[in-house]
């Protein structure tokens, strides 16, 4: 195919070649029939098919052809399971299939690096390996269908704020470790065939025309082969993205991007070789899945249906259920509080919002699943009118109706304007109207429930008070089916959180620096974001990272490593057992960690490095088996540039939590990697003294110039003299050492 393509663009003028770069309508590729060029089409994403044969838009504004709506990533991310997330995306890329789409908009794999950022919900986790490895799924479930996923925001795209100009100013151990991280799994495993490039700067480069981003790091290192589309009207100076390796403008520049490409070709600044590579980029992908296209097929509306509640049953998350009042009985008086029971917030708003083929409504899927239990509805709050009148009304029905139940589900979250693209939250509370609600019905009624629907963390200051509290997060078109079964006990809960819910705001790793200052956010919390942050501070957070609870429980037992000492080039087994101790039938979400003993650079206490989810029948116990390489233990070592691991003892910790390590094992790992010595006359003595060559020498001049015996005064003369610079040991020697011989000395030491 290469060298028919190769042919096909010596065919092409320039002119062609350069509006073959750009969209040829809001949604489409430019087709050029003569040769056998189809037209595609590209749609949001990613938690649905968003195609909009009319008004399009990219902000969510105007309709789409009714499609699955499944859970939003945050949700989606809890359930922690990689089978789960590539059917959601195999389905996706069948609907697409269905619907004469050819490119899906997603997955969105940026870092939550904090809960304020209005797209959270679009994203996966605070943790790049659960988010790289739940990305990868997805796309290889849509790419499954013949169909291209585009890895989205690419990269470091983590706020709303200013998102077209902000400059996210990061380190380079930060950027690898964690904003990339993300992003890289996805590419290496997941394989997309395109990227999107994301609005914003780093380090004061637009990301759409960033040639380390985009081609060398991208290409060059992680290997990827497909073509790099950008976001949506990113694209400034279209020259210049394209010498940085973005192949595809979207939507359509007018032509101006075109005669950009043109007038820089024609001036010399730019080389045809470049476009006619990206063509060649852009072409690979668009024949590849045009060999694909399946026409005259259709989804089954109903399966897909059927998929979504399974996604939004395993991405719910039970955080409490004190004195078990939780599965609710299906009989006795319920009260159900809140719009949202009968008007559910079951996705964000923005391009990813889907028109859902179906949306059940929890207040008829619970009295549907409870027929004999008197249940009765009462608003509770309004999300329309803030009178404080209305609302007190409101209030104090609910609280009427909640004295004469045996059990209160308030339905409480997010209003859509929250979680919404294009702005970030300024405080992690819910509507005061919904805490005032809680505090007064948890005062009538002692079993009282919340189920929140919200795309990110929230504050709960009412939680010591509530027995019960669900996070639902933004569920889907299915979301009402599902939590019905997940309350009434027809399903047992097993999601997992996959972001830190903190006490409050200020708490935050980010809190200082987010959203940054005019066109700069500086991510000085480097590393320490999320869980990361929470450890290393010694911070309790309200529910940690991995938190998650279910109606049975498990017990962790024997844990084993195939070796306890390794190279870094060799892998380790490691294995435990998970028993289901309870009575009912229920998955577990096992959690591997891993620590750095003593490390000599300054690390996280613990990073996620692998998880494994299991289903087991009461009194079932299962081995649970993980394989660790090398990238378990490494850093990103800034002057090595590149993943490094330092000989040394590292504990494998595994548990229910990031918070709740049942197991470890210590084990060593020895570095392969000979480093690159380099002395110079200001290393000093503790930098040279395991070097044969100096130690005799060092002690020598240390030991004539020494009068007493330092040891008396109680100095630790290891590290004192330790921290004395070559370049001092002429003259700390009185001229005996001279110049030229420890010259002679460090040159030795480069040397060997
Ligand atoms: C939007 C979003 C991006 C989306 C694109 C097309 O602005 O940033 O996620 O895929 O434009 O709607």
């Amino acid at each position: 195919m290469e060298k028919n393509i190769k042919k096909l663009i010596s065919k092409m003028t320039l002119d062609e070649k350069a509006s073959l770069s750009g969209g040829g309508s809001f949604w489409r590729t430019k087709g050029f029939p003569k040769y056998g060029i189809p037209e595609m089409m590209l749609t949001d994403g990613p938690h649905g098919l968003r195609k909009q044969d009319e008004t399009p838009d990219h902000l969510g504004m105007n309709e789409s052809i009714p499609s699955t709506c499944f859970p939003t990533a945050a949700g989606l991310a809890c359930s922690w399971n990689r089978g789960l997330i590539k059917e959601v995306g195999t389905a996706i890329g069948e609907e697409a299939q269905t619907e004469g789409v050819q490119f899906v908009l997603g997955p969105g794999a940026n870092i939550k690096r904090s809960p304020l950022c209005g797209r959270n919900f679009e994203y996966y986790s605070e943790d790049p390996y659960l988010s790289s490895q739940l990305a990868a799924n997805h796309i290889q479930g849509i790419q499954s269908q013949g169909i291209s996923a585009s890895l989205k925001h690419f990269a470091v795209n983590n706020q709303e704020t200013n998102r077209f100009n902000i400059d996210a100013v990061v380190d380079e151990r930060t950027l690898r470790e964690i904003y990339l991280a993300s992003f890289e799994g996805a590419v290496i495993e997941g394989r997309p065939w395109t990227v999107m490039a994301a609005y914003n700067k780093i380090n004061g480069v637009f990301c759409s025309q960033n040639k380390r981003l985009l081609t060398d790091i991208l290409r060059k290192e992680w290997g990827f082969k497909g073509f790099v589309v950008s976001d949506w009207f990113a694209v400034s100076e279209r020259d210049k993205a394209l010498e940085a390796g973005l192949d595809l403008e979207m939507p359509i520049s007018a032509g101006v991007g075109k005669s950009k490409i043109i007038d820089a070709i024609k001036k010399g600044s730019l080389s045809e070789t470049t476009l006619d590579a990206s063509i060649e980029r852009i072409l690979r992908v668009i024949f590849k899945i045009s060999d694909l296209k399946r026409n005259g097929i259709s989804y089954n509306k109903k399966n897909h249906h059927s998929l979504a509640k399974k996604a939004a049953l395993e991405s719910m998350v039970l955080l409490k259920n004190e004195d078990k009042v939780l599965p609710l009985s299906k009989k006795g008086k319920i009260a159900i509080i809140g719009p949202f029971a009968k008007k559910p917030r079951y996705q964000g708003a923005g391009s990813s919002r889907i028109n859902p083929n179906q949306l059940d409504i929890p207040f008829d899927q619970i009295k549907k699943l409870a027929p004999d239990a008197e249940i009765t509805y009462s608003q509770g709050y309004s999300l329309e009118n803030s009178d404080q009148e209305v609302n007190d009304g409101l209030i104090s029905e609910a609280v009427e109706v909640s004295q004469k139940s045996d059990v209160t589900v308030i339905f409480a979250g997010l209003p859509e304007m929250y979680d919404m693209e294009g702005r970030d939250r300024k405080d992690l509370k819910l509507p005061s109207l919904q805490n005032t609600l809680i505090d007064q019905v948890c005062k009538v009624q002692k079993k009282t429930v919340v189920v929140l629907t919200n795309g990110s963390a929230v504050e709960m200051p009412w939680i010591n008070d509530v027995k019960g509290v669900f996070e639902s997060y933004l569920g889907g078109e299915a979301m009402a089916d599902a939590l019905a079964d997940l309350l009434f006990g027809e399903n047992n809960p097993s999601g997992k959180l996959a972001e830190t819910f903190p006490k409050q705001l200020n708490q935050t790793p980010s809190f200082i620096n987010f959203p940054g200052e005019k066109d700069k956010v500086e991510y000085r919390e480097g590393l320490f974001v999320g869980y990361r942050h929470y450890d290393k501070i010694g911070i309790e957070p309200l529910f940690p990272f991995g938190y998650g609870l279910s109606y049975t429980d498990f017990k962790y037992s024997n844990i084993q490593v195939d070796k306890r000492k390794l190279l870094d080039t060799q892998e380790l087994q490691v294995s435990i057992k998970v028993k289901n101790i309870g009575k009912r039938t229920g998955k577990e979400i096992v959690q591997l960690y891993v620590k750095e003993n003593n490390s000599s650079v300054i690390r996280p206490l613990k990073e996620l490095k692998a998880f494994k989810k299991v289903e087991l029948e009461p009194d079932e116990e299962k081995s649970v088996r993980f394989t660790l390489g090398k990238r378990a233990f490494a850093y990103y070592d800034v002057s090595l540039h590149d993943w490094h691991v330092k000989s040394g003892k590292f504990e494998i910790l595994v548990g229910k939590s990031s918070r709740d390590i049942l197991l470890n094992e210590t084990i060593s790992v020895e570095s392969t990697v000979k480093l690159k010595k380099k002395y110079t006359l200001d290393s000093t003595i503790a930098d040279v003294m395991h070097e044969p060559a100096a130690q005799a020498i060092v002690s020598m001049i240390i030991s004539s110039t020494e009068r007493s015996n330092t040891d008396s005064l109680g100095i630790d003369r290891e590290s004192v003299l330790g921290g004395i610079k070559l370049s001092s040991l002429v003259a700390i020697s009185q001229g005996k050492y001279t110049q030229m011989k420890l010259n002679n000395l460090i040159k030795s030491l480069n040397k060997n």
